[in-house]
């Protein structure tokens, strides 16, 4: 029998939850001490448990089921009552992807696929995270409302939490939209953070006041949000055993780079902002939190771009782009010779689906700096790139030194234990920007909404 799959009655419903995670199978059968079994129980039980006031050090024979759906071994002959038991199942789980196979005496034998059973291909590894439920909080943002589109197109059910800050349009279009469900609401009030959570299998927090200027207008705001609400929220999922909890941090907590050598995940943070000051502390509350069971994982995301339903104008490609399509001018400050990783934000998005697939063993504490070795750029090759695609554009050059943001990271570790790759373009990226300016797919470029320390005055 499978590691993870049957527990004995000694084990803690913390056991039977970390057991769950790693076979992801959603169940974990409990035997006595004759092998016989006394029951299942399923994540989504245990986590009811918890909310009904179950410590999670107690016994997980006081929660199970004590009359699952199974199979005899001469079950597996019969398949008019096979189709009946799978029937069974799928009315009280459908979800459920296998059954478990007792012996003569009552003791698992085999855990059986069912899709497999009545010979039907599965369109996803067995234990594959997709049709999940997922939360995102501040998934109507940049990043977000691109992310909850590919986690719908792959089969998760997606709750996005979010106080709008900048309006419900990026996300509008999926409010009727099957496996999306839309909670309004400030991630600073714990009230609604537990409602929020509630049912969810795995947290992705990408809420926060993004971005340096935006943070230094609302201080007080960004601790709460950016601290805080993100503590509370990591803290709240610990408590829930939502193991899986991926966290939005900025390759900007490297700060200003010392020596030549590539930053890496161990490199010492050097933050020049309070944006990037939250961002770090939020990432030691978060993996203060780890132990056997919470699986937290941290994401340095590199400056993002490209188009997003929820467009930004003040990020530097995107407001390069934008200036060169609207008014004809690239305009380079401080010289240009800073060094900038840069990150796609659908290839960001990519990179939280990676984390919702891997096993806990991979992402449990991991900290991983999110970009591509060959997307590291200086300010003046972007200005370039621009031109390139948008040759009418007059480039300007100002000298200065204002801008003390200049890192070359190392992307080697989410490539080794993730194998992500980047599949995004810069050139790419800048002609679909182009197009959406000039097709009037974006209207006015000139919108408070499109710039977050605009908004966050
Ligand atoms: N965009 C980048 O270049 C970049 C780079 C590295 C890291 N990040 C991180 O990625 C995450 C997403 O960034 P983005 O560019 O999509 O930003 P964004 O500003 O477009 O999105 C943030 C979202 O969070 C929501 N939000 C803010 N406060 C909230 C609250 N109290 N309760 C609920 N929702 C709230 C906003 O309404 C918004 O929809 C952020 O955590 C950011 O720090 C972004």
């Amino acid at each position: 029998m499978r590691k993870n799959v049957v527990l004995t009655n000694h084990a803690t419903i913390k056991d039977a939850m970390r057991a769950i995670d790693h076979s992801g199978l959603r169940v974990v059968y409990v035997v006595d001490e004759k092998n016989k079994l006394i029951g299942v129980v399923s994540d989504s039980e245990i986590r009811r448990s918890i909310i009904q006031g179950k410590d999670i050090r107690e016994s997980v024979s006081d929660i199970v089921n004590p009359s699952p759906v199974v199979l005899s071994e001469k079950d597996l002959s019969d398949p008019i009552y096979l189709r009946k038991t799978i029937k069974r199942l799928r009315d009280k789980m459908p979800d459920a992807r296998h059954v478990m196979v007792l012996d003569k005496n009552g003791c698992p034998k085999k855990v059986a696929y069912i899709n497999k059973m009545i010979g039907q291909e599965s369109k996803t590894k067995e234990k594959e995270m997709t049709g999940k439920n997922v939360l995102v909080v501040g998934g109507a943002g940049y990043l977000g409302s691109v992310l909850v589109r590919k986690l719908l197109s792959l089969g998760f059910r997606v709750r996005v939490l979010d106080v709008l800050l900048f309006g419900i349009k990026p996300i509008e279009d999926l409010l009727a939209k099957k496996g999306f469900e839309f909670i309004e609401g400030d991630m600073r009030n714990i009230a609604t953070l537990s409602k929020a959570i509630d049912g969810m299998d795995a947290v992705i927090n990408l809420a926060a006041i993004v971005g340096d200027p935006a943070c230094k207008n609302t201080p007080e705001r960004t601790i709460e949000t950016n601290y805080l609400a993100n503590k509370a929220l990591a803290e709240a999922c610990k408590y829930n055993q939502i193991n899986r909890f991926i966290y939005a941090s900025t390759c900007s907590v490297y700060g200003v780079m010392q020596g030549n050598k590539k930053l890496d995940e161990t490199s010492p943070l050097n933050p020049v902002s309070l944006y990037a000051r939250s961002k770090i502390q939020s990432e030691e509350g978060i993996l203060s939190l780890v132990d056997e069971n919470f699986s937290p994982i941290i994401l340095r995301m590199s400056t993002l771009y490209g188009y997003s339903p929820r467009m930004r104008f003040d990020l530097v490609v995107n407001t390069m782009t934008k200036t060169a399509v609207v008014n004809n001018k690239i305009t380079v400050n401080n010289g240009g010779k800073q060094w900038r990783p840069l990150l796609e934000v659908g290839d960001a998005a990519e990179a939280y689906i990676s984390c919702l697939k891997a096993p806990f063993s991979k992402i449990k504490g991991a900290v991983f700096n999110v970009g591509s070795n060959e997307q590291n750029y200086r300010i003046i090759d972007i200005a370039n790139c621009v031109k390139e695609c948008i040759p009418d554009a007059k480039l300007t050059v100002e000298e200065g030194n204002s801008d003390a943001r200049n890192y070359v990271v190392s992307f080697a570790l989410i490539n080794k234990y993730l194998k992500f790759k980047v599949q995004g373009s810069l050139r790419k990226a800048i002609l679909r920007i182009k197009d959406s300016i000039q097709k009037k797919e974006i209207k006015d470029v000139d919108d408070k909404k499109y710039y977050n320390v605009e908004y966050n005055k």
